[in-house]
């Protein structure tokens, strides 16, 4: 895709790598709508890309509202007069292990990390579908979504698994003419150490956050992963990757996936389970 002239929009815009994606995209001469549930924040960040010469507006939109991403995509649609691009980038983190998670995160991470990402892609997505137009889809998954183990953040790392499934899917349902892409960053300079300041529960611990920050703060810039992403984007490519250490992590879960099917005794027709030919075989064709 050409992106100069394109219009995008941009979840959980106004900070770390959404900020830095819609920093990207002013690059190449896109328009952005930056949406967060931030609403102060989104509207410092438009400020200051205008500055920069940038077409930027702010929208506050809390992505787990259904409703609120439709009025965005009304928005964004009034605004630009087409919308071209769009990133389910907003998400949220708390960690603790698996079987000690709050049961009030429980529903907040899936809100924001699932429910947000389809309520995002889903409306968009049918407006370029009903459009026929050419367009892209862009979700930021994380490199836990592909075996890159974080003790201390396993319902994350789920959330993120949900990701990465709902795009495979998607991008064999979805037209040519739209794209899917999805990003998978590892440890990138950005505010996530503090995601529960909009949790249920209020701001994160002090030591968390501090241990959070100086982590987090070791992290790659996250406008270097923009521009990776948005140049993946425009490629149309499905996978963009941005930390080449999880080639390590990834081929660990492959032997550990490929062992295990190695295990399993011989059938006379290996392919007799295979869903995509059961399905063929129950609906003719
Ligand atoms: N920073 C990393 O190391 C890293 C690594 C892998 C994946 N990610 C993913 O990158 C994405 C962006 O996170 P980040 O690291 O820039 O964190 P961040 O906290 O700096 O930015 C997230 C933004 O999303 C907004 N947001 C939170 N809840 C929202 C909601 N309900 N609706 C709309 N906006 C909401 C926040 O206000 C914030 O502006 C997330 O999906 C995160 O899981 C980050």
């Amino acid at each position: 895709m050409e992106l100069a002239g394109k219009a995008a929009v941009v979840t959980g815009g106004a900070a770390g790598i959404g900020l830095a994606l819609a920093t990207a995209l002013v690059e190449k001469g896109c328009s952005v709508m930056i949406a967060d549930v931030e609403a102060d924040e989104a509207e410092k960040a438009a400020a200051s890309l205008r500055e920069k010469g940038g077409t930027v507006e702010a929208a506050a939109c809390d992505v787990r509202d259904y409703d609120a991403v439709m009025a965005l995509a009304d928005a964004a649609w009034s605004s630009f007069g087409r919308v071209d691009l769009v990133f389910a980038n907003a998400g949220v983190m708390s960690g603790s292990s698996v079987i000690d998670y709050r049961p009030e995160h429980m529903d907040w991470i899936i809100d924001v990390n699932i429910k947000g990402v389809w309520n995002t892609v889903s409306i968009f997505g049918r407006r370029f579908r009903d459009a026929g137009q050419e367009a892209a889809i862009c979700m930021t998954a994380s490199e836990h979504a592909i075996g890159v183990p974080h003790l201390g953040g396993g319902i994350y790392t789920a959330t993120k698994h949900a990701v990465l499934g709902m795009a495979d899917v998607m991008r064999q349902e979805l037209p040519e003419n739209i794209t899917v892409s999805l990003v998978f960053p590892g440890i990138t300079q950005s505010k996530l150490y503090d995601s529960e300041r909009n949790s249920p529960t209020g701001p994160t611990a002090e030591k968390a956050k501090e241990i959070g920050a100086r982590v987090m703060a070791k992290g790659m810039d996250a406008l270097v992963l923009a521009r990776r992403t948005v140049e993946g984007v425009a490629n149309g490519d499905f996978m963009i990757m941005t930390h080449p250490h999880i080639v390590g992590y990834a081929e660990k879960r492959w032997r550990e996936i490929s062992a295990a099917i190695a295990a399993v005794p011989p059938f006379d027709d290996p392919e007799q389970y295979d869903v995509a030919r059961v399905q063929k075989e129950v609906l003719g064709g």
